[in-house]
């Protein structure tokens, strides 16, 4: 039977976040929290809870469909240009005599970060490992919905379809789900660098721009009408109510600094103890704010992906449709052969990818959508930190009008608001990822789908008749139906 809680507790953290506790900030007290873990999309890998979700008891999962952010990257260039950008430029021409000689600023003297326009958007050392994790604790995880680890017969079986795992075509998704398969399989079925053998593990690489949806992980680089832009403006109100008074703080410590110093720089030293913490593994500018500050650039964050890919843009779940209908189908999957459906002989794709990996090629396109039915049990894509904020919406989580503050209401921009259902910190952090994961319980006929976002399993609002906050399997197929004809047509939507 498969049940989570056998899973190993303690190395999740250890692994992905760099250890650099204690946080000391300038009044000589140590941060509660890790500010790692509030840098929403610039956090690096971490589970917020200490073991996922445990199924309801006697009850065993059959299918899961696995949406899964790319892993850490050194930088992301929109970051860089509008903020991080100048601010290294301010420090590197501003004098010298205008620096600390003692205390926490004194790094300001020989600073030399390492996040720079070259690297930008590139998987670090680090990611790799972190997605290698991944692809284990994947693996421990739903260890009875993989194939099976041990070497096939040499006599190479013509009729089986390998399992496959699609990736979005940029290359930090491609190098993430490389990395995820060589932790999640042996490496005679992993090939050399991840690609996959081609026979029982076979990597996808589903093009960024498709327009028919099926075929892509990225929908919103198929749609004209979005934009990231104008998320920028309410999220910098904001950093207007924030940042003048960590500045103001600064004066008392570093005042000639200060001075010179505007809102967007506090975002940039903010933002640059994510990036130099995945870079090289430690920050200076994670020892200079307080657990205050911390959780306004948190809050910033969690503003401005409310309005790009969140419940406030009306874009959000026409964008998220894709991925979920394509889950509902596969996790739907009555298949129990070896091949595929709409005629398509199993092996013309085997072949394929083997001549192509053959010949040192690029991976294979997919010449089945992801909608068409695979025998797997178990369905991994990666893709951009977009797809799993659109997804939560279309799946309507975070929204219960039980929390106090659910995700599509409004936040004020002004104040922050503590207990808010909308933490991006939790869903779109590198590696973060979402599972709908269909399972059924001893002694009973009903079949169950249950959403779980890093680990922990979250409510679907309007679909929550099963067991444990989860759906009956025939509420969810509806209702996925019912909001796909609702938010179905994004063509229409995307044109400007
Ligand atoms: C897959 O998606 C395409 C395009 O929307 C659709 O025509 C086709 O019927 C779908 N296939 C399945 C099996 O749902
Ligand atoms: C979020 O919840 C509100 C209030 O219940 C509801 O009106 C709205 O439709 C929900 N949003 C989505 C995308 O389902």
């Amino acid at each position: 039977m498969l049940v989570l809680s056998f899973l190993p507790v303690l190395p999740l953290l250890a692994v992905a976040i760099p250890t650099q506790q204690p946080f000391l900030h300038p009044n000589g007290e140590t941060n509660k929290i890790n500010p790692l873990k509030h840098l929403s999309a610039i956090s690096p890998f971490y589970i917020p809870t200490e073991q996922p979700t445990p199924l309801p008891p006697n009850c065993e999962l059959d299918r899961v469909s696995l949406l899964i952010r790319h892993s850490s990257i050194m930088g992301n260039d929109d970051e860089f240009e509008q903020t991080m950008q100048p601010f290294i430029e301010k420090i590197g021409n501003m004098d010298q005599s205008k620096f600390p000689q003692e205390g926490l600023w004194k790094f300001l003297n020989d600073w030399d970060t390492p996040i720079k326009e070259e690297t930008l958007e590139a998987v670090s050392p680090q990611g790799k490992k972190d997605a290698k994790f991944l692809g284990k604790y994947i693996r421990d995880q739903y260890q009875p919905l993989f194939p099976p680890k041990k070497k096939t017969s040499t006599k190479k079986d013509k009729n089986k379809t390998p399992y496959k795992v699609w990736t979005a075509s940029s290359t930090r998704d491609i190098d993430t789900a490389k990395s995820y398969i060589k932790g999640g399989f042996p490496s005679h079925q992993s090939g050399d660098d991840g690609e996959g053998d081609g026979e029982v593990v076979q990597l996808v690489k589903v093009p960024n721009k498709a327009r028919d949806w099926d075929r892509s992980l990225t929908p919103h680089k198929a749609c004209d009408t979005f934009e990231k832009l104008s998320s920028l403006e309410p999220a910098n109100k904001w950093l207007a109510v924030y940042a003048p008074k960590v500045i103001e703080r600064l004066r008392g410590v570093i005042p000639k600094v200060a001075d010179e110093l505007i809102d967007q720089d506090i975002l940039a030293m903010q933002m640059l103890c994510g990036y130099e913490s995945i870079a090289v593994g430690h920050s200076h500018f994670c020892h200079l704010f307080t657990d205050e500050e911390w959780l306004d650039v948190e809050y910033y964050f969690d503003v401005r992906f409310h309005y790009m890919m969140g419940y406030g843009s009306s874009l959000s779940p026409y964008l998220g449709m894709p991925w979920v209908k394509t889950a509902k189908h596969l996790l739907a999957g009555k298949d129990t052969k070896g091949g595929d459906e709409d005629g398509h002989t199993p092996n013309q794709d085997d072949e394929g990818t083997l001549s192509a990996l053959k010949k040192g090629g690029k991976l294979p396109e997919p010449k089945l959508p992801p909608n068409a039915t695979h025998t797997q049990l178990l369905h991994p894509s990666f893709t951009h930190r977009e797809s799993p904020a659109f997804v939560a919406v279309f799946l309507n989580l975070f929204n219960s009008s039980s929390h106090s503050h659910p995700a599509s209401e409004i936040p004020p921009l002004d104040r922050r608001v503590d207990d808010r259902a909308w933490r991006t910190s939790h869903l779109v952090s590198f590696l973060g990822h979402v599972a709908l994961e269909r399972f059924h319980c001893k002694g009973d006929k009903e079949e169950y789908v249950r959403a779980v976002v890093n680990g922990r399993a979250e409510k679907m609002s309007g679909c929550e008749d099963g067991k444990e906050g989860s759906c009956r399997w025939k509420t969810f197929d509806n209702w996925v139906d019912e909001r796909a004809e609702r938010w179905g047509d994004w063509e229409s939507v995307c044109e400007k």
